[in-house]
């Protein structure tokens, strides 16, 4: 029997059931569905809809109820088609004839809109602590090697030298901008929709602002139709999960050329590779691979959700149900990567002497040689022009850029610019790749963490 067999004479076929039922699936929001549960309850008191025994029966069960499911004994019935009728039909069998008081002025579409909310507003924070942790890893990794350096690329050609600390902050800024993103979306979707019914609200007298104030939201909805079509934070949750996706995904890259023989840059540790069933001598990087592999399904679990709400009239449909396992599933392959990939930082060695030669390729003091020039008062465009020859003129002759300028008289005083490391010294503007520029860097990066930090712990 269904909750709505009132009205039906003849049951569900089996296979509309198996495409409808979301129970497989949905379970796992039990404890958030459990707690919309509890508020729903104390509102239905708080408007004399239940009376203090009714109430203190409903909470007592709505508690025996999350145990089972704690417990790992709760027993799906074959009448459960999700995780709300599974609750519902469970308490109603323990709490005996007051169980069926549990679903006043309340429909699935405002519960599952409340139940879903409470459940990412926890998921984003989990995330949003992995990529905090994440970016202590790099801070941590980068301060292991003090004053290493490797070249820093354009077009994945070598452009300038950088620091490794800069470098890895360079990833640290673009998860502090997403763990900011995931904490924004967070407060925006503090919203509650319980109290809005099937679409329309109701004509009991419920106060729907109790409740949101019960489940921590910061405000109740101020349309009914809209708290129970907004899929809005599943569809920002999901860009926000897909966007820390992008950024680890461009991290494996470089993970993945950085431990090829050809970058050499670094290496993992043995417990972050794999070998291979056939080549003896493979280290495969393929926590970095899996890292962007898995942001394609990312950016599909968003993109999916996005084409299942864009023809939906007003206002619950049950496409909505599509919105939880791309939200389940962005969740947990983001999670299983934020943690895979600190751990293959935290593994890293990073192989300084190679980096550093390849940053010390002289080609790569061009530039300094010129902004030596418009220090002499010689425009850039000039300044740039003759270096450039020089530049040429090493092309050709097949000899270091260094011999070039150490050749000729006009330019053999920047020689001096040669130096290992001088270059990178060199760097000094604010927010640049050099040694002096970055304690300020730092300072800010701390002042960014401890601020998210403190966000994220509210
Ligand atoms: N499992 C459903 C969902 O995820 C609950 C709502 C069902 N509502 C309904 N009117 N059939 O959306």
């Amino acid at each position: 029997m269904t909750l709505w067999s009132g009205r039906f004479s003849s049951s569900m076929d089996s296979t509309l059931w198996d495409l409808s039922e979301s129970y497989s699936f949905d379970h796992v929001l039990y404890h958030h569905d459990i707690t919309g549960s509890r508020a729903h309850v104390q509102g239905l008191g708080a408007a004399g809809l239940l009376n203090d025994e009714e109430m203190t029966i409903l909470l007592a069960t709505l508690d025996d109820v999350e145990a089972e499911f704690d417990r790992g004994v709760f027993v799906r019935a074959a009448s459960d088609e999700d995780i709300h009728m599974a609750v519902e039909r469970r308490v109603t069998e323990l709490a005996g004839p007051v169980g069926a008081k549990l679903h006043t002025s309340r429909s699935r579409n405002d519960q599952v809109a409340t139940t879903l909310r409470l459940f990412t507003t926890d998921a984003l924070a989990d995330v949003a602590s992995a990529a905090l942790s994440l970016v202590r890893s790099l801070v941590d990794v980068g301060g292991q090697y003090p004053g290493a350096y490797l070249p820093g690329y354009t077009h994945l050609q070598r452009a300038q030298p950088v620091l490794l600390t800069h470098h890895l902050n360079a990833h640290a800024w673009s998860l502090l901008r997403d763990v900011d993103r995931l904490l924004d979306a967070r407060e925006r979707m503090s919203v509650s929709p319980l109290g809005a019914g099937a679409l329309a609200g109701t004509s009991l007298p419920i106060q729907p602002a109790l409740t949101a104030r019960l489940l921590g939201f910061h405000e109740p909805f101020a349309n009914s139709m809209d708290a129970v079509s907004d899929r809005d934070f599943v569809a920002e949750a999901l860009f926000d999960i897909a966007l820390v996706g992008i950024h680890l995904s461009r991290m494996g890259e470089e993970l993945v050329l950085w431990t090829s023989a050809e970058f050499n840059f670094a290496s993992l540790g043995d417990d972050f590779t794999t070998g291979s069933s056939m080549l003896p001598q493979k280290k495969n990087s393929d926590v970095a691979e899996l890292a962007r592999g898995k942001s394609g399904r990312l950016v599909g679990n968003l993109t999916g959700l996005l084409v299942m709400l864009k023809g939906l009239p007003l206002s619950y449909n049950r496409d909505l149900q599509e919105d939880k396992e791309p939200l389940f599933d962005s969740l947990r392959q983001v999670l299983l990567v934020l943690a895979a990939m600190n751990g293959a930082y935290r593994s890293m060695t990073f192989n300084s002497s190679v980096a550093q030669s390849a940053a010390d390729d002289p080609y790569l003091v061009a530039i300094d040689i010129a902004e030596r020039l418009v220090e002499e008062g010689v425009p850039f465009r000039q300044a740039h022009e003759e270096v450039g020859r020089l530049v040429g003129e090493a092309v050709r002759e097949r000899v270091s850029l260094a011999e070039v300028v150490a050749a000729n008289e006009r330019y053999s005083r920047f020689i001096p610019l040669f130096e290992k490391g001088a270059a990178l010294d060199g760097r000094r503007s604010p927010g640049a790749s050099g040694p002096e520029a970055s304690s300020e860097q730092f300072r800010r990066l701390e002042m960014r963490i401890s601020e998210l930090d403190g966000r994220l712990s509210l």
